[in-house]
């Protein structure tokens, strides 16, 4: 693939793809030319870079003069700096769609988990502090039928959460800039939403626009006793405040994303009030080799100068 090969009619065995990892799923073994090395070193014949929301910023552009392609195995590219590669006329993908129902099972799931106290729970018996035939207070959890949710971010992502909720009998609030007329789902402005709610789920992607939106003042909003869930990106929320919010007893938690992943904040590693899972909201067999399989099919259809699969721009 020559730099200008995003066009039609180039050569396939040409293009050296370069990866960060080996991804999951039969559709890997669809590539011709690839290498999983890590980055850091520069390298003239690598054209299309295959990264899991790894940084992709000029520093790192620069020393892959021959790339046209950046395919991201994740529908979030909050790493990838995407006006200095349309810049460059380096194209990006990412993989939208295929992993809505896992990440919403598992929001649901840390909404279940926190809200009915189930690690805690699982805790108690490995511990042997089960003493009674059946749990009496302090050792109850809250109601989540019938309960209030509030999804911050109507997307495809919100939007299956809220259809599970509906399942529980939830009453479903959402904030987002645009406005949806569905049976069912009230909007709210956001801290109006923070103030009502009994759980609050975050699904909106981490832009400039969206960094700390939840923000220490907004964390104060919250009910006593609410919860809030986040699988979209740590940055979302004023980590610290929450920390303080988490470690007060005031509100619960269930996290999958924190701001330096892989490290999660010391404090929350003894708190009875958190969830914590390592951001496993894609993390099943099935959706990462669709996202596999996406990623693959953009790197292809580069090769073959077709339009790509899921440009994100
Ligand atoms: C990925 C994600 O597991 O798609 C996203 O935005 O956060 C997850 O699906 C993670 O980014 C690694 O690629």
């Amino acid at each position: 693939m020559t730099p200008t090969s995003l066009g039609p009619c180039t050569s396939v065995r040409l293009v050296k793809v370069l990866s960060t990892h080996r991804l999951p799923g039969p559709a890997w073994e669809e590539l011709h030319d690839v290498e999983v090395a890590e980055l850091g070193e520069r390298r003239d014949d690598v054209e299309a870079l295959i990264v899991a929301n790894e940084r992709v910023d000029e520093a790192l552009l620069d020393l892959l003069p021959a790339l046209r392609l950046v395919a991201n195995f994740s529908v979030g590219y909050d790493q990838i700096d995407v006006a200095a590669c349309r810049a460059r006329g380096i194209a990006v993908t990412n993989t939208p769609g295929v992993l809505d129902a896992a990440t919403a099972d598992l929001a649901f799931a840390l909404v279940l988990a926190t809200r009915r106290r189930l690690v805690e729970g699982d805790d108690h018996i490995r511990s042997a502090r089960w003493g009674t035939r059946w749990s009496q207070p302090p050792f109850l959890g809250h109601e989540v039928s019938g309960s209030t949710l509030g999804i911050v971010g109507l997307g495809r992502i919100g939007g299956a959460l809220a259809r599970r909720a509906r399942g529980f009998d939830m009453r479903v609030l959402y904030h987002q800039r645009t406005r949806v007329e569905e049976p069912g789902l009230e909007y709210r402005a956001l801290d109006d939403l923070l103030r009502e709610a009994d759980v609050v789920s975050i699904h909106v992607p981490l832009t400039p626009e969206t960094e700390r939106l939840i923000s220490r003042e907004r964390l104060a909003l919250l009910r006593d006793g609410a919860t809030l869930v986040n699988t979209a990106r740590g940055g979302l929320v004023d980590e610290d405040a929450l920390v303080d919010e988490l470690v007060s007893g005031r509100i619960s938690a269930g996290l999958d994303v924190f701001v330096h992943e892989p490290v999660v904040p010391e404090a929350l590693l003894g708190l009875p009030n958190v969830v914590l899972t390592p951001h496993l909201g894609s993390g099943t067999i099935e959706t990462r080799a669709a996202m596999t399989r996406l990623v693959v099919d953009n790197v292809l259809a580069a090769e073959r100068g077709e339009p790509l699969a899921t440009p994100v721009f």
